[in-house]
This record gives structure tokens, sequence and C-alpha cells, in this order.
């Protein structure tokens, strides 16, 4: 099932509906994402007011979720994958069904706002960006990680990730990699100063992962590789920004 993407073309949205049973599997075809949605809650402060709202853009479904337990928003996902949202509202998060560029939510309205491994899969990432930025309060936060397009990107996460059990087949189309360079101009274009840091699986925690998977064996609750800074951004990179006032 994680080979959907041979059959359909490269980051085609049905490939998420075939690949629908795989979201919650820890060590399923989206294993990677539930690592990267704990570094990225990571990022997130607890709330500073009664009824703060976190808008999860391209939520899937919902993996963030659980690592935002106990920190006081309510969250909100919007995503184009209705068999996605089915499993993030089973998980507690409210759900609307639509494009990341055309948000229907009004202007302000966040306190943070997060779109992981989403601008990659975009076809006008930068229409994405306008709106995340145009959703967040002043002073909220923005927090995302995607794909750098660089060379060394399209070899790491196309070329070998995708030969991995972590990451399903043909789910990235390397032409839409978003420069971090451009990215940080865009979102300073709408107010928000973003700070970008590579980041990557810590790599004993990530052999041991294959090993196990290797062996067909379960990762123990806990054990799962963990996502930690790296010099470079040329490949993952998380940003992390303010809206200014
Ligand atoms: C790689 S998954 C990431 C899901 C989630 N953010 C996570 O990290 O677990 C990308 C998600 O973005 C969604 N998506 C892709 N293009 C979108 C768009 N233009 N608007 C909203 N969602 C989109 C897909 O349906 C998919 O659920």
């Amino acid at each position: 099932m994680r080979d959907a993407g041979l059959r359909l073309p490269r980051n085609d949205p049905r490939q998420y509906d075939e690949l629908a049973g795989e979201w919650w599997q820890p060590d399923g075809a989206f294993a990677m994402l539930h690592w990267l949605a704990q570094a990225r809650a990571a990022l997130v402060p607890p709330a500073v007011r009664p009824g703060a709202l976190l808008v999860d853009l391209g939520c899937g479904a919902g993996l963030l979720a659980p690592h935002l337990a106990g920190k006081g928003y309510r969250h909100v996902g919007v995503d184009l994958t209705r068999s996605a949202l089915a499993q993030a509202v089973a998980h507690g998060v409210t759900a609307i069904n639509g494009d990341a560029a055309a948000v229907p939510l009004t202007d302000g309205c966040a306190d943070v706002v997060a779109a992981g491994e989403l601008l990659e899969h975009v076809p006008d990432w930068r229409a994405a960006v306008a709106e995340a930025c145009r959703l967040l309060r002043p002073g909220g936060l923005l927090v995302l990680d995607t794909l750098n397009d660089t060379a060394l990107s399209r070899l790491v996460a196309v070329r070998i990730a995708e030969r991995l059990p972590a990451v399903p087949r043909g789910i990235h189309d390397p032409r839409l990699f978003v420069d971090d360079r451009e990215l940080v101009a865009e979102c300073a274009r709408h107010g928000v100063d973003l700070r970008v840091r590579g980041v990557r699986p810590g790599v004993p925690g990530l052999l041991r992962w294959l090993f196990r998977q290797a062996r067909g064996a379960r990762t123990p609750v806990g054990r799962a590789p963990r996502i930690v800074p790296t010099r470079s951004t040329a490949v993952l990179y998380q940003g992390r920004g303010v809206r200014g006032g």
C-alpha cells in the first residue's frame, strides 16, 4: 500500500486516500510524520489565554494532536483529504475540508498556525504562506517544517528516503520543494519574522528503527527516532516565526 505513489502521479492527493490506513501506524508509511509532529509541537508553547486557537494547515489525520495535549489550544485542522480529516476528528481536531491556499477563517483568528510537511505539496506555496500569515493575530506564532529546493534534498528526500519504510514512494514532487531563503523572504513580506534551522532524524535512533523494521519488530512506545537540529537547512528544515504587531 505504501507504493500507491507508483501508480498515481507524484504528489497526487489521491495517494493519501490509498494510504489512509497508514496514518496512525507508528511504524507505517507515515512513520516519519509522527517523529516530525513531535518536534513541531515542541516549538509550540502553552496557550497564554483561554480558548486560544491553533490552526493546523494540511493537518492530515491530526498527528500533531497528541503532542499538543495539555497545552490549552483549540485545534482546528484544514486539509484537502476527507479520509485523513475523518481520522483527525477522531483525535479531537475540528476539521475544515479545504485548501490551505484559501482558508475560510477570519484574519487574525489564530494564536498559532502550524504547517507541517505541507508547503512542499502545494502547487502555490506562496499562497499558502500568505494564508498562514493572514490567519495569525499580531504576536501569533507560525511553526512549520518542509523540504528545501536543493539537489541534496531531491537526492535524500526522494531518491533515498522514498526507498525507506518511513516515507511513501511517489509522495513528493521535487519541483514543489521550497527554498528556505525564499520562504523567509515571503514570510517577511507578510509580517512574520521566520527563523529556520535544519533538522534530521537522529542517526542512532534511525539505525535502531531500520534494524527493527528489517526484523519485522515493532517500535516500543517512546523509542521512535527523534528529530534533532542539524547545521544545514539543505534538506529538511523547521521554521518558527512571530507575526509583528
Ligand atoms: C505530508 S502530509 C502532512 C500531514 C500533517 N501535517 C502531518 O505532518 O502529519 C500532507 C498533507 O497536506 C494535505 N494537503 C496537500 N495539499 C493541500 C492543500 N493545498 N491544502 C490543504 N491540504 C493539503 C494532504 O492532504 C496531506 O494530508
